[in-house]
C-alpha cells in the first residue's frame, strides 16, 4: 500500500492577512513555493485550509461524492454576494432541481432574446455617449447591463430607480474579498435590494404584475420546489438577483475586454474585420487571462485520498481559478494575452475554469456562462464596429491585492463618434 503523503504546510496560526494582501496571487504564490498544485494553510481565524490548482485539481474539486458546498461559503460572503441558503450553498437533488430552473432560463430562443435586448440597450447608451466629454466604461457598462437583465428578467425599473439599482447590484459584487466599508456597503445594498425584489415577486403572485412566461420573474414566482413548495418570497429574490446581480459584473469583463483592446491593438484591428470566430477567441481570452473570480470553496464531504494525499471529511478546500488559468502546465506562456490560443483548446471543462468548471446541470459550474459569452461578444463589437473613441492618459492598473480588482481609473474614453 502506498504511505499517505503529506500536503505541504504553511506554518503559522492563520494566513489571512497574507490573503487579503496578496488577493488573486495567495494561492499560486504557494503553489510556486511549495512546488506543488496541493498545500494546506490556516484562514479564517485559524481554520485549516487545503488549496488546490490545475486541472486534475479541479477535476476532483467537482465529484459530488467527494465534495459538498454546505457550510463552505461563509457568512459574510452569503449575505454580500450570494444571499444566504441560495443555490451556491446546496447540494444533491434540491441543488439539481434548483439549478434546472436556472438553466431553463438560458434555452437558445431566451438568450436570443437577451442578445436584442442588449444590442438596444448599447445602441441607447452610444447616443448618449456622443454628447459626453468623457465615458467612464465601467459606470456606464454597469448601467446597460442593468437594463438589459432587468428587462431581460421580466424586472420592471424606472428611469429614475436605475443608478441606485445598478450600484446596488454592482456593490454587492465589489464586497465579495473586502473588510471594512466595502463589505458593509456590499450588505446595505444585498438588504435594500432584497426588499426591493421580494416586494416585486409578492405583486406577482398577488396578480399586480404578469410577467411574461420563461422570464425568470416568472418562473422564479411560480417555481415549486422538491416538495412542490412555492419558494418563500424572499427567497425567491434571493435567486432573482442571483440573475441581475452577475449580469452587471459582467461590465468588469467588459472594462478588461475594452483595456485588452488598447493594450494589444493588433487584436483590436482583426477584430475590426472579424465575421465571428476571432470575437470568441478573444472574448475566451479576456476570461482567462485577467483577474475576476479568484478562487471557489468547497467542503470534503467523505473522506478520500487523492495522489496519496488524505482528505478529511469537513476540511475546507479551495480550488485556485486564477492559478489554473495561468497555470504552466496547461497554457503556453500564461501571462501572454493570446486570443489564438483558443483555436486548440480541447475545450475541457477543468482546465479553463472563469466561472467554475465541471458540468452544468448537476455541478456547480456558473449558469450564466453562455450568457457571459454573448454579452461580451456584442460589447467587443460594438467597441470595435460600431463607435470609433480615444482612450486618453489614466492609470490602468490592475491592483491584485484587491478582489474583485479592476483598472484604477475604471477605463475612461473621450471622443465617441459613431463609426459609418
Ligand atoms: C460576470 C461574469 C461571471 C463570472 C466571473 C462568474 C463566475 C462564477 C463562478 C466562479 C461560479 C461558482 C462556480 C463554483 O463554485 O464551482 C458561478 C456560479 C454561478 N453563476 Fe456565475 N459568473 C459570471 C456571470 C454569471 C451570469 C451572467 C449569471 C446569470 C445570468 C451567473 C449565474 C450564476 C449562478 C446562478 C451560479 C451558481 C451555480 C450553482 O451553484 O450551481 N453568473 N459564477
Amino acid at each position: 500500500m502506498p504511505q499517505s503523503r503529506q500536503i505541504p504546510k504553511e506554518t503559522g496560526m492563520d494566513h489571512s492577512v497574507a490573503l487579503m494582501s496578496e488577493g488573486y496571487l495567495f494561492i499560486p504564490n504557494r503553489c510556486r513555493r511549495f512546488q506543488s498544485d496541493i498545500f494546506e494553510t490556516r484562514l479564517l481565524g485559524g481554520q485549516k485550509v487545503i488549496c488546490m490548482s490545475g486541472a486534475e485539481a479541479a477535476e476532483i474539486f467537482y465529484d459530488n461524492q467527494k465534495f459538498q458546498r454546505k457550510g463552505a461559503t461563509p457568512k459574510a460572503v452569503q449575505k454580500t454576494l450570494f444571499g444566504v441558503n441560495a443555490i451556491q450553498s446546496m447540494d444533491g437533488e434540491r441543488h439539481k432541481h434548483r439549478k434546472q430552473l436556472f438553466m431553463s432560463l438560458m434555452t437558445p430562443d431566451r438568450i436570443h432574446a437577451l442578445q436584442n435586448i442588449a444590442e438596444e440597450q448599447w445602441e441607447y447608451a452610444i447616443k448618449e455617449w456622443l454628447t459626453m466629454p468623457e465615458v467612464n466604461l465601467f459606470e456606464e457598462a454597469r448601467q446597460i447591463m442593468c437594463r438589459t437583465a432587468c428587462q431581460w428578467s421580466g424586472v420592471p425599473l424606472r428611469a429614475n430607480e436605475l443608478k441606485q439599482r445598478s450600484s446596488d447590484l454592482a456593490a454587492m459584487v465589489d464586497a465579495f474579498g473586502a473588510a471594512g466599508p466595502r463589505h458593509f456597503r456590499g450588505r446595505q445594498a444585498r438588504k435594500r435590494s432584497e426588499r426591493w425584489i421580494k416586494g416585486i415577486v409578492e405583486e406577482v403572485r398577488a396578480g399586480v404584475r404578469e410577467p411574461a412566461e420563461g422570464t425568470a420573474l416568472y418562473e422564479f414566482s411560480w417555481y415549486r420546489d422538491l416538495d412542490g413548495n412555492l419558494l418563500d418570497s424572499h427567497m425567491a429574490g434571493v435567486e432573482i438577483l442571483n440573475i441581475l446581480r452577475p449580469i452587471v459584473a459582467i461590465a468588469y469583463f467588459i472594462v478588461f475586454g475594452a483595456m485588452a483592446l488598447h493594450s494589444y491593438p493588433d487584436t483590436k484591428d482583426k477584430l475590426v474585420e472579424d465575421d465571428g470566430t476571432y470575437h470568441k477567441m478573444f472574448v475566451q481570452e479576456v476570461r482567462r487571462f485577467y483577474p475576476f473570480a479568484p478562487f471557489t470553496g468547497a467542503r470534503v464531504k467523505n473522506d478520500f485520498t487523492w495522489r496519496n494525499h488524505q482528505f478529511t471529511k469537513g476540511t475546507l478546500v479551495l480550488l485556485d481559478i486564477y492559478g489554473t488559468n495561468h497555470h504552466n502546465e496547461i497554457w503556453d506562456q500564461p501571462n501572454r494575452f493570446m486570443p489564438e490560443r483558443f483555436k486548440d483548446w480541447n475545450g475541457s471543462p477543468f482546465n479553463f475554469i472563469p466561472q467554475g468548471g465541471g458540468e452544468f446541470e448537476i455541478g456547480h459550474r456558473c449558469a450564466g456562462e453562455w450568457v457571459t459569452i454573448d454579452l461580451m461578444q456584442i460589447s467587443m463589437e460594438v467597441l470595435t464596429q460600431k463607435i470609433e473613441y480615444q482612450v486618453p492618459p489614466q492609470d490602468f492598473s490592475i491592483p491584485m491585492d484587491r478582489m474583485p480588482t479592476i483598472p484604477m481609473s475604471r477605463m475612461l474614453l473621450t471622443d465617441v463618434e459613431r463609426k459609418v
